[in-house]
């Protein structure tokens, strides 16, 4: 019988949140400081040989989903041919993306070939000199030409629009209209505290707060039906052809459906984006370790997956300092 990866709440985790890379070319405020951050030395991170190896154990432990997260997962070298390589697993029903939006046109091409077809794009502003301020790079043409492109290819487009009070609220509206005339989905987000610093406001803009702007705005918005497992409540304008959610990251409504499970760029196990690390599979493997005592690292941290994302973050006392590049989001 295939084994599973069910925790103690009986929640299935077959869905990996794989970080190929901790390095970015952007700085976004939410997700790092400016002057960048102690990257990960080339020796630390796993191999495409080893990240292949471990996600195949994964599958074999009922993994469905892959998405594959950094920093920014095309910044590495040679990721194309792993995303090829990942596609071919016949055991993963979806291999997806998250990415900031620096896709050649010749990647998207690639990636459409090897059956990708839905990937997220984080997005903050429609406006160019706030894109500028967030992300601190003036790469705005940029990112709307991949999600143009991507549009074109018939991707499944969600966009991932992190919301604070003081720099981009005027860009609320925006984006919901443009869902108007394009099918995509545009998801706005509550901050989390993973931005590389111990500085950190809860975000007035809250998912009931978000909910309640734009309801005034766009009185009459219909619910619609969530995927399982979504992170996101979903909505809809009557009579546009996309949709959008709000995603209570910061409120963490939605731990109680949580599938995941995520694997840094060093090898980390972390079964909740609040918690530490469990166990290190790059360790383990370095160590000679073969496959029984990975699935079994595996299986002993799913074992210990906490109820929720405030239980997980009580085992870091002093609150996280860490990135989201470094996280995988
Ligand atoms: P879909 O698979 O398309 O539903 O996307 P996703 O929401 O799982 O992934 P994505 O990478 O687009 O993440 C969107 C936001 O949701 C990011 O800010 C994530 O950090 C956040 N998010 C994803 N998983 C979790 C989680 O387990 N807990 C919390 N609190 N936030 C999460
Ligand atoms: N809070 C909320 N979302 C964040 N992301 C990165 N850092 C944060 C943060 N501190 C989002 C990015 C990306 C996704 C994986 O996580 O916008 O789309
Ligand atoms: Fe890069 Fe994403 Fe972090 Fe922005 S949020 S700096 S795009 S990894």
């Amino acid at each position: 019988m295939q084994q599973e990866l069910i925790d103690k709440y009986g929640r299935k985790l077959d869905y990996l949140r794989l970080s190929v890379t901790d390095r970015c070319n952007f700085r976004c405020y939410y997700c790092m400081p400016e002057e960048g951050m102690n990257f990960v030395q080339r020796e630390d991170l796993l191999t495409y040989e080893e990240l292949d190896y471990l996600t195949k154990i994964f599958v074999n432990l009922g993994v469905k989903k892959i998405r594959i997260t950094g920093g920014e997962p095309f910044v590495r070298k040679g990721i194309i041919d792993f995303i090829e390589l990942l596609s071919n697993n016949k055991g993963l029903k979806e291999v997806t993306l998250t990415s900031n939006g620096s896709i050649s046109k010749a990647q998207i091409r690639k990636l459409a070939k090897f059956g990708v077809n839905k990937i997220n794009i984080s997005l903050d502003s429609l406006d160019r000199k706030r894109f500028h301020e967030i992300t601190r790079r003036d790469k705005f043409d940029e990112v709307m030409a991949c999600i143009i492109e991507l549009l074109d290819q018939n991707f499944i487009v969600k966009l991932n629009c992190v919301i604070d009070g003081k720099k981009n609220i005027e860009d609320i509206v925006p984006f919901i209209k443009l869902t108007e005339k394009h099918p995509l989905s545009v998801r706005f987000l509550e901050e989390m505290p993973f931005n590389g610093t111990d500085k950190f406001e809860v975000p007035e803009w809250n998912y009931k707060a978000l909910y309640n702007y734009i309801e005034a705005q766009f009185p009459g918005i219909q619910k619609i039906t969530d995927e399982s497992n979504s992170t996101s409540v979903n909505y809809k304008v009557p009579g546009y052809m996309g949709s959008f959610g709000i995603i209570p990251a910061f409120s963490r409504t939605f731990c109680g459906t949580c599938n995941r499970i995520r694997l840094s760029a060093t090898g980390e196990l972390r079964t909740c984006l609040y918690g530490p690390p469990v166990s290190n599979l790059r360790d383990v493997l370095r160590s000679g370790a073969g496959e029984e005592a990975l699935k079994t690292a595996i299986l002993l941290a799913v074992a210990g997956k906490e109820k929720d994302g405030f239980e997980a973050e009580k085992q870091i006392p002093d609150g996280s300092k860490e990135s989201m590049s470094f996280l995988g989001g």
